[in-house]
């Protein structure tokens, strides 16, 4: 077998409640399990889906697989080396490699800045210390032809992002986090906050840019039809962990955990 791109090895995260006086007593700090102990393996080239209830721990996951937080347990492996032991070169691969699209795109991009300027600083970032650093011409190219990619225009590119609209921002963001030509793209319901039409438009977008570029989707939703649509695999998430997965298809024809049915009848199958 090829090597997966990520694998989880029993990632857990505790959370530590109370505080004020409370954290000092005896037992007044206790720890919540967001994650139960987890794996999770993601090959090169799948699109796996992670849904569940709110609460059930999909955000926490997801930001453990990213590397955006460190789980309390377990490894979190990239390409086959644990991430606290890459190499420079590696680690700077790993995070160009490996983006998160964040579900409410408008706030996660600087407001003060125009959208042409916001991937010019997000590629100038990227490309620190190697050759391609002072490439002012390559950078203008690499936008353009990203913009292209997700159907951005020139009047688009010019606005604020208080100027766009969430469909407009949303594509913002898959363009700032494909710059960098990644292989892994973790989105947490990156199509939660838009109206269907809208959802729809950006579920194609990426379906077209997995088929283009060959990505690979670790893709975060509470709606089962959305994931049908864009993912081959599916893991059902309850009470932090994971309780059911499998093939898109199968999970959603024959679910065989209650919790599963009960999550495909609260969501109305397009
Ligand atoms: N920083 C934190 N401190 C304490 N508890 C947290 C923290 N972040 C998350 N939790 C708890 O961990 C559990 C899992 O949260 P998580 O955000 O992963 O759920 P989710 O499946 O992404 O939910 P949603 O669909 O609402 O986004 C919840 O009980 C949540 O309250
Ligand atoms: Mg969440």
């Amino acid at each position: 077998m090829t090597q997966p791109l990520l694998e989880l090895r029993g990632v857990a995260k505790l959370y530590s409640q109370g505080s004020g006086l409370r954290a000092l007593w005896p037992g007044g700090r206790q720890q919540q399990m967001a994650l139960a102990p987890t794996d999770l393996v993601i090959p090169d080239g799948a699109a796996i889906g992670l849904v569940g209830e709110s609460g059930s721990g999909k955000t926490t996951l997801s930001r453990i697989a990213a590397g955006l937080s460190r789980p309390s347990r377990g490894e979190v492996d990239w390409q086959g080396t644990p991430i606290e032991a890459l190499d420079p070169e590696a680690r700077a691969a790993w995070r160009r490699e490996l983006q998160y699209v964040f579900q409410n795109a408008t706030a996660a991009l600087n407001p003060r800045h125009r959208v042409r300027r916001i991937l010019h600083i997000t590629l100038a970032g990227l490309w620190r210390g190697s050759e391609k650093q002072r490439d002012q011409a390559g950078r203008h190219e690499r936008i353009n032809e990203v913009a292209a990619q997700v159907g951005l225009g020139r009047v688009l590119l010019d606005r604020y992002p208080h100027q766009l609209s969430g469909g407009q921002a949303q594509r913002v963001a898959i363009a700032r986090a494909l710059l960098g030509a990644p292989k892994l793209l973790i989105l947490d319901e990156p199509v939660s906050a838009l109206d269907l039409s809208l959802q729809a438009q950006i579920l194609n977008l990426l379906v077209e840019l997995r088929r283009d570029l060959g990505l690979t989707y670790l893709f975060i939703s509470h709606d089962l039809a959305v994931v049908e649509r864009l993912c081959d695999e599916v893991h059902v998430m309850h009470d932090g962990r994971i309780i059911e997965q499998g093939a898109t298809a199968e999970v959603l024809s024959n679910p065989r955990k209650s919790y599963t049915r009960r999550l495909l009848a609260a969501v109305p199958r397009r």
